[in-house]
């Protein structure tokens, strides 16, 4: 069974000093997303995420269409107990400390005192700020607050969880660690619908995508099947090859790109692989890897939207 439903749902906002002018902001999503899924809502900015997150919220009312969560209608205040939300741009009480905030949030929903400062503090532990607790918001780093964030939204230890841009504007450390925690999440059973205008991110943990852009769905599935391989190309890096032996595998390579520290190599398919390992072997070289080449989300968008 679907753990999150949505059916149709398309959202008009009124636009304009008037209020006359009609934005189609999502335009008929459908979706179903399964228990214990972590789902990639992926798009460019103003592709209709972070709507599809309010309407699911139940902060806005859709224009038309319905939606479903743990089977029961959007606007069901029970069914609300039982999901986390990390908004994109979540507000922080500046002169609360971590601890106090997360009690706060307790409080919100309804949360015994006793069981709220103990989920407090196991949350503070589990996003590794647990050194930070007593400390004032205002003095956290963006990083901090996503994680504080994070904790909010699993205050309530709810089953389903919303995260909206949860990695944005960290950086290359803070992505990890909230991908690392999202990825222990999964482990928990949690089922997870995050957004992210960001393919790496979205790739390093989801069981499957959707791909929004003006509103319309483009694609959903597993990534993996969703990026098409291109063509049967492979990329080839190798170190410690010079020039002289760079230039008798330039020949067999549709493109080269070399730095000081290695070579990136294109080849049209694996024919050719076994005569470069050997070219690159008796050089003295190394390989560092050989991947296929897969289409980038930028490729991809271009062909979509070029396609429709
Ligand atoms: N409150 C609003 N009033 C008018 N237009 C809006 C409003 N919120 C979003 N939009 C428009 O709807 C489209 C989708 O926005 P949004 O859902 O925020 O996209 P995303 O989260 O993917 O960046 C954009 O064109 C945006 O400008
Ligand atoms: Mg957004």
């Amino acid at each position: 069974m679907s753990v999150i439903e949505v059916e149709n749902l398309t959202q008009d906002y009124l636009t304009g000093f008037w209020r006359k002018r009609s934005v189609r902001a999502l335009d008929s999503l459908s979706l179903q997303i399964a228990s214990g899924e972590v789902f990639g809502l992926l798009g460019p900015n103003g592709a209709g995420k972070t709507t599809t997150f309010k309407i699911l919220l139940g902060l806005i009312r859709p224009t038309t269409g319905s939606a479903w969560i743990l089977g029961s209608a959007i606007d069901d205040v029970a069914m609300r107990r039982r999901i986390g939300y990390l908004p994109e741009q979540p507000y922080f009480y500046d002169y609360l400390t971590a601890r106090e905030f997360l009690l706060y949030c307790g409080a919100l929903c309804d949360l015994p005192k006793t069981e709220a400062a103990e989920r407090a503090d196991k949350l503070l532990h589990q996003v590794g700020l647990a050194d930070s607790a007593d400390k004032q918001l205002r003095k956290f780093s963006k990083g901090m607050l996503q994680r504080v964030g994070l904790a909010q939204a699993l205050i309530h230890d709810p089953e389903v969880l919303f995260l909206d841009e949860p990695m944005s504007g960290l950086d290359p450390l803070g992505r990890r660690e909230v991908r690392d925690f999202v990825v222990g999440l999964r482990a928990q059973g949690k089922t997870i619908f995050f957004s992210s205008h960001i393919l790496a991110d979205v790739e390093a943990m989801c069981d499957r995508v959707a791909i929004l852009n003006k509103g319309r769905l483009i694609e959903s599935g597993k990534l993996s099947e969703i990026l098409k391989a291109h063509s049967n190309e492979l990329e080839v890096v190798v170190s410690g090859v010079t020039e002289p032996a760079l230039a008798e595998i330039r020949s067999l390579a549709l493109s080269i790109s070399a730095s000081p520290d290695n070579a990136r190599i294109r080849l049209k398919d694996d024919r050719d692989l076994a005569r470069m390992l050997e070219l690159t072997h008796a050089a003295g070289g190394r390989i560092v890897s050989v991947n296929p080449v897969r289409e980038s989300l930028e490729d991809l968008f271009v062909r979509e939207v070029k396609g429709s």
